[in-house]
């Protein structure tokens, strides 16, 4: 089936949702997205959004403190325009239902996470991200321009390679016209023509055995634009959540917020002595490279699997009121927080880098924007200062959607684009193989390519990934289409980006640290 439309949108987040709920009043609008709507990282945010409310805050605080936990690789630029433009972001958030948490005298109450100098993380107890994508969900579901393909796959954006002339010399171009979607159902794979296209496809944190992210983060958009050869950047900076709750079993791994080390909660280790005092002035509530490297050490000094995170001297009501969720999910694993420690370690959470975006998300391919999680605009450098990426993809969104809506009266669609062909492919009944393959890999990256790097590991890494890479475009060529040899495929991609990247930093900075470049 072919389909046209004005705007196609990849991804239901918060990047996607803004993103269509703007671009709605010029044109038509499609959301493929490859589970349910509301399947998404946003929907798991804890913390909150960070944005500059009240004083003492101001917009200079919140830059320096993000330069600072981007070990100063941010773009300046693109860091005081996010940061400037935050407070009215989250305004339009609330104008479309967003509820935050407020005090008694109907101010924001106000939470701190690690790295922050201030309090500023607007948060809806500790479900925030359930919140906006409620409220998003909502918004968009009322609008008539608006059409969602829920549970189709993405499998590769449509483009073209075009020598142009451009000044003194040719240039060539790439062109999007929208992209090949698979109905796992109906397994037909449909042809969507758009006059610009959205990446929205969030983060890659499926690349590794233990993250705090959902399922569908299988880095599917990066893999495209770099299919596409499309510019992919930052990708050695994977951001690990220095506490995820220790229960092996348990996939995605449940988070356990840093807003509660802002309120109090104090790192442990297994004899009750806080130990982050060694590694930074700033302790529990330091950046969260250096705490997750921390209790990384701890963990190979002990041998133990965990470290703890003590609330048992905080005030229990205020406690259970704030962090209902967490304080539910541990009793109900025979943790009760207000009495016992939590045992905790770091999980792979969040990708800063991805598709390289300019200050308005257009990318290196004409017609293709990318928001969220899977762009990288310059505002995290090294490490992302935490609760900062909701607030990137509302900026990144918003500015995508005045850039949009100027173009698309100029944009025609590309008629003469080739369906998708899998004709003659046999049908896939090695699922054991893609299943086996995806868990090695995910192994693969962890011990190798984790916290702690080394040139040897590095390599090792490579060469590993290169057996996976040759079965896995193998069976892929004889198979038909299904969605997990395309995620698995997807990862591979991914993974291949991580590690080349990693090898060329000859340096440890931020996230990237590599024992054989000692940190100035
Ligand atoms: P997502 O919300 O992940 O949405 C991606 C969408 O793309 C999904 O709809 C998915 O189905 C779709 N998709 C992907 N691939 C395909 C494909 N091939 N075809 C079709 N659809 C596809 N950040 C903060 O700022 N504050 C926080 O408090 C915070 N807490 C977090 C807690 C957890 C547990 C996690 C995991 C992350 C947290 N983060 C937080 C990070 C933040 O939630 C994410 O970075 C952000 O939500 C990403 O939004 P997004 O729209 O880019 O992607
Ligand atoms: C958290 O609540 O600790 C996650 C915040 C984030 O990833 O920004």
């Amino acid at each position: 089936m072919r389909k046209k439309v004005d705007f196609l949108v990849i991804g239901s987040g918060i990047a996607g949702l803004s993103y269509a709920l703007k671009v709605a009043k010029f044109g038509e609008v499609l959301i493929v997205t490859k589970s349910d709507s509301d399947e998404t990282a946003t929907k798991y945010a804890q913390g909150g959004i960070a944005a500059v409310m009240y004083t003492p805050d101001t917009y200079e605080k919140h830059i320096e403190d993000t330069m600072i936990a981007g070990d100063y690789l941010c773009n300046m630029e693109i860091v005081k325009m996010t940061i400037t433009e935050s407070t009215k972001r989250i305004q339009e958030l609330i104008d479309w239902g967003t509820q935050f948490d407020k005090n008694e005298k109907g101010d924001f109450e106000l939470g701190r996470e690690g790295g922050h100098s201030e309090h500023r993380v607007l948060h809806h107890k500790d479900s925030t991200g359930f919140e906006i994508e409620r409220a998003l969900l909502e918004k968009i579901r009322q609008h008539p321009n608006v059409e969602i393909w829920e549970k189709y796959f993405t499998v590769d954006i449509i483009t073209q390679h075009h020598l142009r002339q451009k000044v003194n010399r040719k240039m060539d171009d790439i062109d999007c016209y929208g992209a090949y979607v698979y109905d796992p159902k109906s397994q037909i794979t449909h042809t969507v023509l758009a006059k610009t296209t959205m990446v929205a496809t969030g983060g890659i944190g499926n690349l590794y055995a233990s993250t705090t992210n959902p399922k569908i983060s299988t880095g599917d958009g990066v893999a495209m634009v770099y299919r596409a050869k499309g510019i992919i950047n930052n990708m050695e900076f994977v951001q690990f959540h220095p506490t995820s709750l220790y229960n092996p079993k348990e996939k995605p791994a449940f988070l356990i917020t840093e807003a509660l080390r802002g309120f109090g909660a104090i790192l442990k280790d297994g004899e009750n002595l806080s130990f982050m005092n060694k590694y930074d002035k700033r302790e529990s509530l330091a950046p969260r490279d250096i705490v997750a490297r921390a209790i990384d050490n701890e963990m190979k000094q002990s041998g133990q699997e965990y470290v703890y995170l003590d609330c048992t001297h905080l005030n229990k009501n205020a406690l259970i009121d704030s962090f209902p969720k967490i304080y539910a999910k541990c009793l109900s694993l025979g943790i009760d927080i207000t009495k016992n420690k939590i045992p905790v370690l770091p999980s792979a959470h969040y990708s800063c880098g991805g598709i390289q975006v300019d200050k308005n998300a257009t990318s290196s391919i004409q017609h293709l924007y990318a928001s969220g999680e899977c762009a990288s605009t310059g505002l995290h450098g090294a490490n992302r200062l935490a609760s900062n990426s909701l607030l990137e993809s509302l900026v990144f969104s918003h500015r995508a959607s005045l850039h949009a809506q100027k173009q698309i009266e100029n944009i025609n669609y590309k008629e003469d684009i080739p369906d998708w062909n899998d004709e003659g492919m046999i049908h896939n009944e090695e699922m054991v193989l893609i299943t086996q393959s995806t868990k090695e890999l995910q192994s693969m990256m962890s011990n190798y390519v984790g916290i702690v790097r080394s040139d040897l590991r590095l390599q090792r890494a490579l060469d590993r990934l290169s057996i996976i890479y040759r079965e896995t475009e193998s069976l892929f060529e004889r198979s038909s289409l299904s969605v997990e040899i395309c995620e698995l495929r997807n990862l591979i991609n991914v993974g291949y980006l991580v590690i080349k990247m990693a090898q060329k930093r000859k340096e440890s900075i931020g996230l990237h640290f590599n024992i054989d470049y000692p940190k100035k």
